[in-house]
């Protein structure tokens, strides 16, 4: 399998930030943010990558990474000219794919949670269809929506519902078989002019094959879209003690929600007094 990491965009709700370089090139605490994403390919066991990106900073991720047997893996580097879409990493990425199949992970998602690793070797061993991630979040509208039936089946998506009639946004992470490139290749301009992810999924769901894995409690999937949830984000790489401690069954829900008061005019308190609140499935009990 091989792995795509898309790093284009123009990052403007992080200007000036952004001015001279790109987002995913900014530091999440200690190094680059594009390091999270790949981190996630190389537990998923993939080792060819191709990182695309504008015309004006790709030669950064080639100072970055060069050929990338640092790390034991072979990187490959393409343009994406205009920000045109996800999909569109599969016309530009159509001769590295070949004849394989493929990971694609936006370059500012991060992904955090234990049973990471088991996951995403589940989805690389599938051997047809595409596997995606959903992710229970506060404001569905700002992403691909999925719709899950009572069996956990996806239903529909849409992409950036006005009323979202599901809190499970899609994940910037995506596996397909070789069937994508042809797919990508189809999808038409949206509203917004873009060749849109949701589109290929869209597809895969109409044959029966698209697969959703819900990252539930124990998973993190952070936005870096702005300053303050770039900073979070920072923040939450360091680890919340507190939520790590809970989980692993090392505190409790009162010792929780007592740490969740004490820091109560935080994020950080707010954050760990949600958690107390909510199931194992991201589900909201009171
Ligand atoms: C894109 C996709 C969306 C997905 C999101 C994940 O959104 O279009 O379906 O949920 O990435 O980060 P965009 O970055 O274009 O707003």
């Amino acid at each position: 399998m091989k792995g795509i990491v898309l790093a284009g965009g123009t990052g403007t709700r992080l200007h000036p930030a952004t001015l001279s370089i790109n987002k995913q090139l900014l530091p999440v605490y200690d190094k680059p943010m594009i390091y999270y994403p790949v981190s996630v390919l190389m537990l998923a066991g993939i080792r060819e990558i191709l990182i695309i990106s504008s015309p004006e900073h790709l030669d950064n991720y080639q100072r970055l990474f060069g050929t990338g047997e640092q790390f034991g893996l072979s990187f490959s580097y393409a343009i994406q000219p205009r920000p045109e879409g996800l999909a569109q990493a599969f016309l530009i990425g159509r001769e590295f794919v070949g004849a394989d199949s493929v990971a694609l992970v936006l370059g500012d998602n991060l992904f955090f949670g234990s049973g990471m690793s088991e996951m995403l070797r589940k989805a690389r061993a599938r051997a047809s269809g595409a596997t995606v991630f959903a992710y229970h979040v506060d404001d569905p509208s700002a992403y691909g929506v999925v719709t899950l039936g009572p069996d956990g089946r996806p239903l529909r998506l849409v992409e950036k519902p006005v009323t979202p009639e599901s809190p499970w946004a899609v994940t910037g992470l995506y596996f397909y078989d070789n069937q994508v490139l042809d797919i990508a290749a189809a999808v038409t301009p949206s509203a917004r002019g873009e060749l849109e992810i949701t589109s290929v999924n869209e597809a895969y769901l109409e044959r029966g094959q698209l697969h959703v894995e819900r990252m539930s409690r124990g998973y993190a999937w952070l936005d870096t879209g702005t300053h303050d949830s770039l900073l979070e984000a920072a923040e939450f790489v360091v680890a919340c003690l507190e939520e790590i401690a809970y989980l692993q069954g090392f505190i409790g829900k009162e010792q929780l929600i007592a740490r969740g008061k004490l820091f109560a005019k935080t994020a950080y308190g707010q954050n760990l007094l949600k958690l107390a609140q909510e199931d194992q499935t991201g589900r909201l009990v009171r």
